[in-house]
């Protein structure tokens, strides 16, 4: 589970019981009930075992399984999860039904022969026996009536999961139905209002129409063409058929327009985009991209209501549409194109680095999502919620050690951690917990140790965790890795891993490097109170404006009043220390006060540019 407030994984769920799937997030509308997922290559059910040459039809088997959707944890809830087995045909993609055909699912198969292959042992290779009937098998499943058969716990657990059993769906009727579907088929798609469900069969140049009303007539008249070898009831593909229109070569996935009845289906071996009316069953328009488009992408293309206007082509390979190639592995070619009139239009080519480009994309409008600008202080994004005892504001910092178990609690603010220094022993577990104290919005740090594989990103208010076993002696650099600041660089530290055995001198003295007088810290202050000048002049300008009316100004000055107060406190400790004459740390103290000044200024220069670009008035 992604979370949309922040795009970090919250959740990852493993199936108890299968050992592959087709990914793609299939969901239940209209409040995404349950996710589904397919197996992909049939196994024994909770990953036993069993010869698959000799037992491969009695002992191995597919299954869907339908993970229910806890809206308000915005997780899945595995205790109320549930599967139910399918024959040995390799389920591949899904989709669930809407509106009229709510209630329903549907997920295709691609290997209907249950072939096994052995091509080291001279037997036909899978590819060969799997593409070898005409066609596969759609599966018609009520989620719905299945979801009642688990409630009433007609259920076998594997791996303390509840299956429906195919003996107990069979037993049971209503709940899978198989038809007939062009051979390797791939996307599986539901139109918006729910009557058709779109097939590409990769083998076959026809995409198949199969109409949702014709499929409940010959359930509801029990006709059927007999059953497969699991008893399971078989719908006749021609009574279930809407239409069939020839599109090209390698039909994959589809999408629909915000235009009635208009559907783009990927052609992978054309290497085009079919533009075609699944009503009437006739092709509309074609472009050809570059190349070999695997999925498509329509602006809200899977909904009850799609938003139309563009269509983004995710193609496989870019051949050679880059130049200068980028070695072996080339990117992949993104396509933007202008669905808006009767001809597509390309209008864009975006390359992306690594193979096999995004799968089963969704583009949602902007507006209906609501992304976090910052954490609430303090937040796990892993969980969401407050990090246990590990958040600590600024001030708060400190290193507690257990035995050899060592907490490091750390802030970090343009541009320094707290604690700078952290001293361990060999062998010891160091966890470091850090709280990103910036309110600022985009003011991210990072954290890296050299040479102990640790890197954290931290964006505002944001709380991680990273936790090594300091196995090697050394001094080890830590550092922010987000260009933050003008000191950035500036911003780091180290962890000294005392070797076993190390004695530390008890006369040691901290190493000063460069040395200051009276002299530089006269100098730096003036420079602050110059500083200061300015930064009063920017403040007036804001608080002499409605800046309040700017949630974005408001934040800015929110940071920029953080800022001002520790650079009185960085203020204070220079004054104390030059008033008892210790010049060095008065020096450097004042040179922290300006730090904390220059980040405030710069904050305060953002927010005016801000009221200025955006009409802000003199206030009242
Ligand atoms: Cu923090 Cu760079």
């Amino acid at each position: 589970m992604i979370s949309l407030h922040d795009f970090e994984t919250q959740q990852i769920v493993v199936n108890p019981i299968l050992q592959s799937e087709h990914g793609g997030t299939f969901v239940t509308p209209p409040n995404s009930e349950y996710v589904i997922e397919a197996a992909q290559y049939p196994g024994v059910l909770g990953r036993g075992f069993a010869p698959p040459l000799s037992e491969f039809n009695e002992k191995f088997r597919g299954a869907v399984t339908y993970w229910k959707f806890d809206r308000e944890a915005g997780r899945i809830d595995e205790s109320k999860s549930f599967s139910i087995e399918l024959p040995p045909y390799s389920q591949d993609l899904s989709d669930a039904g809407k509106l009229v055909s709510d209630g329903w699912s549907f997920t295709n198969s691609f290997c209907a022969e249950r072939y096994v292959g052995g091509i080291e042992s001279g037997r036909p290779p899978f590819e060969a026996g799997c593409s070898q009937g005409d066609t596969d098998f759609l599966h018609v499943i009520n989620w719905r009536k299945a979801a009642e058969v688990y409630e009433a716990g007609k259920v076998t657990m594997i791996n303390d999961h509840p299956v429906i059993m195919m003996d107990t769906a069979v037993e049971e009727g209503g709940l899978v139905y198989l038809i007939a579907e062009p051979k390797s088929p791939h996307g599986v798609d539901v139109s918006p209002d729910g009557k058709f469900i779109v097939i590409g069969g990769k083998l076959d140049t026809q995409a198949s129409v199969y109409s949702f009303e014709k499929i409940m007539a010959a359930i509801d008249a029990s006709d059927f063409e007999g059953t497969d070898p699991y008893g399971i009831p078989i719908i006749s593909m021609e009574k279930a058929l809407h239409t069939q229109v020839p599109l090209g070569l390698g039909p994959l996935h589809n999408q629909f327009d915000s235009k009635e009845c208009v559907v783009y289906t990927s052609l992978y071996v054309d290497s085009q985009v079919a533009k075609w009316d699944y009503c009437e069953g006739k092709v509309l328009d074609k472009i050809s991209i570059h190349y070999n488009i695997g999925h498509l992408v329509a602006m809200e293309g899977e909904s009850v209501n799609p938003a139309g206007k563009y269509l983004i082509s995710l193609n496989k390979l870019a051949i050679d549409r880059f130049n200068p190639p980028v070695g072996p592995l080339h990117p992949q070619n993104h396509q933007l194109i202008d669905i808006s009139g009767d001809k597509m239009e390309l209008l864009y080519d975006m390359p992306v680095p690594l193979g096999e480009p995004p799968h089963y994309a969704t583009a949602i409008a902007a507006e209906k999502l609501q992304p976090l600008v910052r954490y609430r202080y303090g937040t796990n994004s892993r969980t969401g919620g407050k990090h246990p005892p590990g958040a600590v504001r600024p001030g708060q910092e400190r290193i507690e050690r257990d035995g050899d178990h060592v907490k490091v609690y750390m802030t970090a603010i343009r541009s320094h951690f707290t604690p700078e220094i952290v001293e361990v022993n060999e062998g010891d577990t160091v966890e470091f917990i850090i709280t990103n104290s910036e309110r600022a919005e985009d003011e991210t740090h990072g954290f890296s140790v050299s040479t102990f594989d640790v890197n954290l990103s931290l964006e505002p208010g944001k709380t991680a965790t990273a936790k090594i076993v300091a196995d090697k002696p050394g001094v080890f650099s830590f550092y922010c890795t987000e260009f933050c600041s003008a000191l950035h660089l500036e911003m780091t530290g180290y962890l000294v891993v005392k070797p076993e055995g190390y004695v530390e001198e008890a006369s040691a003295a901290v190493s000063e490097g460069q040395s200051y007088t009276k002299e530089d810290y006269d100098k730096q202050m003036t420079t602050n109170l110059e500083t200061q000048a300015v930064i009063d002049s920017v403040v007036a300008y804001i608080t002499s404006h409605n800046y309040q009316d700017f949630p974005e100004v408001v934040a800015l000055v929110e940071d920029a009043v953080d800022q001002l107060n520790f650079a009185t406190e960085a203020r204070t400790k220079a004054e104390e220390l030059a008033a008892a004459e210790d010049w060095q740390n008065a020096t450097l103290w004042a040179g922290q006060w300006w730090q904390y000044q220059v980040k405030a200024a710069d904050i305060g220069l953002r927010a005016k540019t801000f009221l200025d670009e955006n009409g802000a008035v003199k206030a009242e």
